[in-house]
């Protein structure tokens, strides 16, 4: 019987198609048991995706892990002999935690690694590779390519101490640029300030964007990232799908120290194809060795075709609006930039409506949802509170501060409170995330009581001694006779957008950015 290969899953294709890619390539496959020894992660637990495993101890009483990573496994057991490059790829289950389903998830991991005497040449080898897989996954694609070497190299020019650099990193992460600025200043002043928000224009088509790197490099280091993209650009000229660069695309900062890159599909809400030049991982197993792969994401290609309100691909851009008090300073902004929703949208029911003519279509959702909304990518962007945000701990970039709904965050309690050092101090809030971190940066034991509302109501009755709230005008808290203990977070609203969907919605998306902060500025101004 013939085997009918429309009958399969779209991840049972693609992973057929890959294999065929990666063997005409003269790649073996490379075959790794289900579990490996828990002291590899221990050893290395900077270079893993998350710091939650799978352990049990096997029959001999060792310490055994569910694979949350190839990569790794690959690295300690391929040994190449000096001058030698090993070309494999893999087909294999991963097992990781999923923070939305509270338990751990196989994720179905295609990839491909090049390992030993891997050069630059192997860079455009494995880039080469990735493009070719991304042609086979059957959507228009986007490749985005960084190289931790330029940022790397930026941030030594700039001085910037490594204390500082993990919160650079992960507001380059998420193309936070109001983050960035006043982590950079704190860090380096305003010239590095000026330097990194540099970072997040230089995003773009490789032959408009070479010079201005190549302009702006200030050290080897720089000089030679540069150098490396052109030469890359020059082997990508031809893909068919669409190649950019994009300077803010920080990997994991222990994991990659060279080029990275991210492969999106049309119309997914994740990436589906990640990787990047590891020699620091490679280099613990074998000294002088080098090493770049990627993993494709085969489970992201299932998703089912694209619902009824789901933007067709090029359509209308989607806009995920918080409904009540911040929806309607939000849809008041989007109005003076021409953007706003149909009269009277707010005496309906409809949860769908559209502004045909500014090409946007908004879906009213609860204000702590936005945030879902825009991470699954069910719309591109969203205007959520940085509370809601900061506790969903949503994936999405965080493109713009619009100053609306200003208030903080605050640890508040009864008037006179003390803490009491010899016990947990019991925290009562909605915002279970934030007072965790909150408490934990502080290094106090807490015991987290989660309520829904009236949070102010729980101390009075005992039932915690302290809340984490937001706090706008003071009035609940007074009326209620609490004070603020400590303000440690400002809020406002932020304009996110999902990661994979903006690199082929940008032309909308910025424009959009550009009239609202051109409002923003002039309000601010007239101040
Ligand atoms: C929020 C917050 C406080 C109040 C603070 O409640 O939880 O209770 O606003 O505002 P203020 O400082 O201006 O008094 P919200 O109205 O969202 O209702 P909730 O109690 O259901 O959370």
């Amino acid at each position: 019987m013939e085997l009918d290969l429309s009958r399969l899953q779209p991840s049972e294709r693609a992973a057929f198609a890959l294999r065929s890619v990666y063997q005409e390539a003269g790649c073996c496959q490379y075959r790794l048991g289900r579990f490996e020894e828990y002291s590899l992660y221990q050893a290395n637990r900077s270079f893993l995706p998350a710091g939650q495993l799978v352990t049990f101890t096997d029959l001999d009483g060792r310490l055994l892990a569910l694979k949350p990573d190839v990569t790794l496994s690959i690295a300690k057991s391929a040994r190449p002999a000096p001058g030698q490059i090993l070309r494999y790829y893999y087909h294999e289950k991963v097992c990781r935690p999923s923070e939305a389903d509270r338990t751990f998830r196989e994720i179905d991991q295609m990839g491909l690694e090049l390992l030993g005497a891997a050069g630059p040449a192997q860079d455009g080898e494995a880039v080469e590779l990735a493009v070719r897989s991304l042609d086979r996954l059957g959507r228009p694609w986007v490749l985005e390519i960084g190289h931790m070497g330029y940022l790397f190299g930026l941030m030594d020019a700039l001085c910037l101490p490594q204390t500082a650099r993990p919160r650079l990193m992960e507001a380059l992460r998420a193309k936070n640029a109001h983050e960035l600025r006043a982590a950079a200043r704190e860090a380096g002043g305003e010239e590095a300030a000026r330097a990194l928000c540099g970072l997040l224009e230089l995003c773009g088509e490789p032959e408009q964007l070479l010079p201005v790197l190549e302009q702006r490099a200030v050290n080897p280091a720089m000089t030679q990232a540069a150098a490396q993209l052109r030469g890359l650009a020059r082997i990508l000229a031809t893909a068919e799908g669409s190649v950019r660069l994009d300077m803010s695309l920080a990997g994991e900062m222990e994991y990659y120290n060279g080029l990275v890159f991210r492969g999106c599909l049309q119309g997914l809400p994740r990436p589906v194809l990640k990787g990047g030049r590891y020699d620091r991982l490679m280099e613990k197993f074998t000294p002088g060795a080098g090493a770049i792969g990627f993993a494709v994401y085969l489970d992201e290609l299932d998703r089912p075709a694209d619902p009824p309100a789901c933007p067709a691909p090029g359509g209308m851009l989607s806009v995920a609006l918080p409904k009540g008090r911040l929806g309607d300073q939000v849809s008041r902004l989007l109005q003076s930039v021409g953007c706003g929703c149909p009269e009277g949208y707010q005496d309906s029911r409809r949860l769908v409506v559209e502004n045909p003519a500014a090409g946007v279509r908004y879906f009213l959702v609860k204000p702590s949802d936005v945030p879902i909304y825009v991470e699954r990518g069910a719309a591109d962007v969203g205007i959520a509170g940085k509370d809601v945000l900061a506790e969903s701990g949503a994936e999405v970039y965080e493109l713009l501060d619009t100053g609306l709904g200003r208030c903080r965050m605050c640890v508040a309690a009864p008037a006179g409170y003390r803490d009491d050092p010899a016990r947990p101090v019991r925290v009562a809030t909605k915002f279970t995330r934030i007072a965790k971190a909150y408490y934990a940066s502080i290094g106090r034991e807490i015991e987290i009581i989660r309520l829904n509302g009236s949070i102010e109501l729980a101390p009075l009755l005992g039932l915690s001694d302290v809340i984490v709230d937001i706090v706008e005008t003071g009035t609940t808290l007074r009326e209620n006779g609490l004070e603020v203990v400590t303000e440690f977070m400002p809020i406002s609203a932020r304009f996110i957008a999902n990661k994979a969907s903006y690199p082929f919605r940008r032309p909308g998306v910025d424009a959009m950015l550009d009239k609202l902060r051109g409002v923003l500025q002039t309000e601010e101004a007239a101040e």
